[in-house]
């Protein structure tokens, strides 16, 4: 059932670039070149015409969200705003008619998301569903969807259901963004051929575990750690500490890089981890110096570059490669070397990485 691997959730670190690809076949094509999501194509004008997004999720799904946003709005031009379902459910929220509700949900059946859906329902919303399992009651209660197709994920820890979440929502904001005539065409066809690549860059990206393993020997014993990364791949910090917290039980957090010197980096000393996600190009500068800070505090920094990368690789005390791409798209390299350091950890740890303490797959009650 394993397939030949320890746990379930290295299996799903590992079949990612077989699940993306599943998720993308049949609705991109390089030779016409097209994008085409049924459930998009069949809303096209609600959707199109949105005033805006409301994205609902929790948990992992909410960090895929949260990069949906900056997809939605860098490549769309539609106003998006993320919400913790939790949240949306009892603030009374401001939804309207012309407003359309996004839910991301692997199980389709957290109940926050789906309270949050009723609600937005009666307001008037229009409810878009992008979930994995089929037939879920948020698949049913949403007018149209797509689903990831990523298959049973059964470690309790998300992995694969988040790439698939993440590559549906980049499908969705490419498509629109070059309905919405926001792509001129041949940036629409780089994006194509570059999400094609995808799961040969994930296959790329994974050969770094035994690099891993050696960096995860490193953590393994420190009480704290601490994820940076700007831009699309600030969600992306925030998931790699939301992975580490939920099966290695050290504590972690995320920030966006630049934030750093409005608090944590009080936190910083020899005792502390440092992930940084240096891929971005927009802001690479930034991150150098987000480096430096933490290196002239003693922290240990554990950097995940683009493959060929020099400054960075002098400064910092390890670095991972991963393959290079479209700026929009690095959230679906930079994650798997953050998915694979939590699993290497918390095995090193001798944690139950399947099914970590006071954790349930699938959150049916509040
Ligand atoms: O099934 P859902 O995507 O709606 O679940 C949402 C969260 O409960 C889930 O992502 C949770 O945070 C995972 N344990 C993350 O690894």
């Amino acid at each position: 059932e394993k397939g030949g691997y320890e746990h379930f959730m290295l299996k799903e670190i590992h079949q990612q670039p077989q699940t993306l690809a599943d998720c993308m076949r049949g609705r991109l094509s390089l030779e016409a070149p097209y994008v085409k999501l049924g459930g998009v194509d069949e809303y096209e004008k609600t959707i199109s015409n949105a005033k805006r997004f409301i994205i609902a999720a929790c948990g992992t799904s909410w960090h895929a969200g949260l990069i949906g946003e900056y997809l939605f709005e860098d490549l769309a031009r539609i106003p998006v705003e993320v919400e913790y379902a939790s949240e949306l459910r009892y603030r009374n929220p401001i939804i309207q008619e012309g407003d359309v509700v996004i839910a991301l949900s692997q199980s389709g059946e957290t109940a926050d998301t789906l309270a949050a859906l009723e609600l937005a329902k009666d307001k008037g919303a229009m409810l878009y569903g992008v979930v994995n399992a089929v037939g879920s009651s948020i698949a049913r209660l949403t007018d149209a969807g797509s689903y990831i197709h990523a298959g049973p994920e059964i470690g309790v820890a998300s992995t694969k259901a988040f790439t698939g979440q993440v590559a549906l929502l980049t499908m969705m904001a490419i498509s629109l963004g070059y309905k919405r005539g926001r792509i001129p065409n041949s940036y629409f066809h780089k994006l194509i051929s570059e999400l094609h690549n995808i799961p040969a860059k994930i296959e790329r990206a994974l050969r770094c575990e035994e690099q891993i393993k050696y960096i995860a020997k490193e953590i393994k014993d420190r009480q704290n750690a601490l994820y940076l990364g700007r831009g699309f791949n600030f969600p992306v910090a925030l998931e790699g500490a939301l992975k580490l917290k939920e099966i290695s039980y050290i504590h972690a957090e995320g920030y966006p890089a630049a934030e750093m010197k409005h608090g944590p980096i009080a936190l910083i000393d020899e005792e502390m981890p440092v992930i940084v996600i240096a891929t971005n190009r927009s802001a690479y500068d930034k991150v150098v110096s987000n480096i430096q800070e933490v290196k002239a505090r003693k922290g240990m920094v554990i950097a995940v570059v683009t493959e060929g990368e020099k400054t960075i690789s002098e400064m910092a005390d390890y670095t991972i490669e991963i393959p290079d791409t479209e700026e929009p798209l690095t959230p679906l390299l930079s994650v798997i070397p953050l998915q694979l350091l939590s699993y290497h950890i918390a095995v090193m740890r001798g944690c139950n990485v399947d099914q970590p303490r006071n954790l349930a797959k699938s959150v049916t009650v509040e």
